[in-house]
């Protein structure tokens, strides 16, 4: 056994970097602290954790909050640098926005109480941010324009543009796929989209132009993706239908609501998707023993917990309780030998974020890891497949790529040994390799760790706690 314990840290010295960019001229560069975090071998992992708030659901109601008529409290809003881009992007549109530590007042002037923004509107790296906030300034009476991050920046876009479109949406995109996009005022009409694709992204878009269009809009889907849009648009009174995989929603203005959405006081769950990372080291590291609070268990989202359930993860789940719609309860996690196995199909766009964790957890498993029909993972924050493979073989893992997975070999190929990680900006990427990392000879360094941000600020920090209690 390595003799090196717990997880350092390790701060270079500070260097500018202008890694945000809009693309207008307006944007002003953001100076960010490139940091570096060293993990090393760690014997157990013990404590509890509490995630921060979810990030689709944090979106969702500021976007809801924003649309509605007087004051909402969102309470354990996400710490998601992305999430505050959507709050951000909220309060350029004429919404009062007030941070009291996790919890988010935000004023709305109801659903036709938008304005313009003379700026560009910044998602920053957020596609939940871009691609649901273009749904609802497509039925506005002005015009917009909106942006990100250089890696948002080359995120495909024609997925939400083409149904927007066909509700009337006038809609301009660079090259007719990507940001910056620019909507024009238009009066939309509601239509039966049949997605051609798995993404609540795209659902969500939808429903949420459904909301200025003249009657009722419906969306069916190829196969079941979260539904925290259709639960949050019930929480704050929109008229919604849902029936197997399709959702109706009827426009603001052609329904007996009052024509409009209502303020509310919500709590936000816990986020799965930051929880994985946790699961995944609690059972990489064979002695250990965790709990995790207050996490979000909507069925939507809980497919990877059928995931590790399936290799043989002993995860147990308590105190459930329903919330503003959404499930919520704690998690405890052991530590026990993982058998791996192929994750393919319908379980794809249900555990998309956790693959990323999943295929680094691949050499810890018996048979190691496959995963298929997940060419999404090439339009993520960063080409996931290309990414997880490069890293994935700097620690000495045996990794086949594909055009559409990865197959990751398990024990059998060799101990993986810590190595220099390019997360190339990937929040995701960054966690799932400072958890592979847990199990690992030698010392596994981390760079551009600051990207965790984007979803998980305080990760390093509750990571270490939780191999030194
Ligand atoms: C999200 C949907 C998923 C997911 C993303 C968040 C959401 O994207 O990957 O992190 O909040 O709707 P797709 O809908 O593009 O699969």
């Amino acid at each position: 056994m390595e003799e090196l314990k717990g997880i350092a840290e390790l701060k270079e010295p500070k260097r500018a970097q202008a890694r945000h960019d809009p693309g207008t001229r307006t944007a002003r560069a953001k100076i960010v602290r490139v940091k570096k975090e060293i993990v090393r071998l760690v014997e157990r992992l013990s404590g509890g954790v509490q995630p921060p708030g979810d990030k689709s659901i944090s979106h969702r109601y500021a976007m809801l909050a924003a649309l509605a008529e007087g004051t909402s409290e969102l309470r354990n809003f996400a710490a998601a640098a992305d999430c505050h881009s959507t709050l951000g992007c909220m309060k350029a549109l004429g919404s009062d926005v007030n941070l009291d530590g996790s919890t988010v007042r935000v004023t709305g002037h109801g659903a036709h109480g938008l304005k313009g923004s003379w700026r560009t509107l910044d998602a920053g790296n957020s596609g939940t941010t871009i691609r649901l906030l273009t749904g609802i300034l497509a039925g506005q009476n002005f015009s917009s324009k909106i942006s990100g991050d250089a890696s948002l920046q080359k995120r495909p876009m024609k997925r939400i543009v083409g149904p927007l479109r066909e509700m009337g949406a006038e809609i301009r995109a660079r090259d007719d796929n990507f940001a910056p996009l620019e909507i024009k005022p238009a009066r939309l009409h509601a239509m039966d989209y049949r997605m051609p694709m798995a993404s609540a992204q795209v659902k969500s878009a939808v429903l949420l132009a459904g909301l200025f269009a003249d009657s009722v809009t419906s969306v069916t889907e190829p196969a079941r993706t979260r539904d925290h849009t259709e639960l949050a648009l019930e929480e704050f009174g929109a008229e919604i239908e849902r029936h197997g995989r399709t959702t109706r929603v009827r426009g603001l203005a052609s329904g007996n609501n009052g024509g409009g959405l209502k303020a509310r006081s919500l709590d936000v769950p816990g986020d799965l998707s930051s929880a994985v990372f946790f699961i995944a080291a609690a059972s990489l590291v064979p002695d250990s023993a965790i709990s995790i609070h207050n996490v979000g268990l909507n069925p939507t989202r809980t497919a990877i917990l059928d995931v590790f359930a399936g290799m043989g993860a002993a995860i147990e789940m308590t105190g459930l309780k329903s919330a503003n719609g959404e499930l919520v309860g704690d998690l405890a996690v052991r530590g026990t030998s993982l058998k791996g196995g192929v994750i393919e199909g319908e379980t794809i766009p249900l555990v998309i974020d956790e693959l990323p964790m999943l295929a680094a957890l691949g050499p810890y498993t018996e048979q190691g890891i496959e995963i298929r029909n997940a060419s999404e993972l090439r339009v993520k924050e960063s080409d996931r497949i290309a990414v997880l493979v490069e890293n994935l073989r700097r620690m000495g893992a045996t990794v086949e790529e594909r055009p559409d997975g990865l197959t990751v070999e398990g024990r059998a190929a060799g101990r993986l040994h810590g190595a220099e990680i390019d997360p190339h900006g990937d929040h995701r990427i960054a966690m799932a390799f400072a958890v592979a990392g847990l199990g690992a000879a030698g010392e596994t360094q981390i760079g551009d760790a600051d990207c965790a941000a984007v979803s998980y600020p305080g990760f390093f920090s509750d990571l270490r706690r939780l191999a030194e209690s």
